[in-house]
């Protein structure tokens, strides 16, 4: 049988603290909550989810250079270094697989600063705004963009 496509799902700083963060902003569920969500959608999907969370930007950039060879895709909701980081726009560039950018909230309806992002620009595509859906319909994105199981 054919190796099932690696999808890595990053999430970056202060998604740990989901559930009690802002839940007027980004609601009750927690990171193990969208994990299991994206476990469960990616087995549907027949794909192999690797979901990890750092608040340290290099530990996000090591693992993105990683994936070179290693993953198929990746969903990565960077959080606030989506606004900041030169560092995770140049390892997302040298990393030859599809990216999908990932937003709990809306962010073009908050402030002015989060509707710049660094890495949209080697995106595939950005999905914000669905809650914990958002997650679900990058991976939806990805198995469209590497072909049906
Ligand atoms: C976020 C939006 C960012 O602006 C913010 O810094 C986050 C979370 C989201 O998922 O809506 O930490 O990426």
């Amino acid at each position: 049988m054919a190796r099932q496509p690696k999808i890595l799902v990053l999430n970056g700083p202060n998604l740990n603290m989901l559930g009690q963060r802002q839940p007027e902003i980004y609601g009750r569920a927690t990171l193990a909550d969208i994990e299991a969500m994206c476990r469960t959608h990616g087995e549907a999907l027949g794909f192999d989810i690797d979901f990890r969370q750092s608040n340290i930007e290099g530990e996000l950039v090591t693992w993105i250079q990683q994936a070179r060879g290693e993953h198929d895709g990746i969903a990565i909701n960077a959080a606030a270094y989506t606004h900041t980081s030169v560092a995770l726009l140049d390892a997302l560039t040298l990393v030859d697989i599809p990216v999908i950018e990932v937003h709990l909230s809306n962010v073009f309806a908050r402030d002015k600063f989060r509707h710049h992002s660094y890495i949209s620009p080697v995106a595939a595509g950005v999905i914000c705004g669905f809650g914990p859906n958002s997650y679900i319909l990058a991976l939806d994105a990805l198995r469209s963009i590497l072909g049906e199981a």
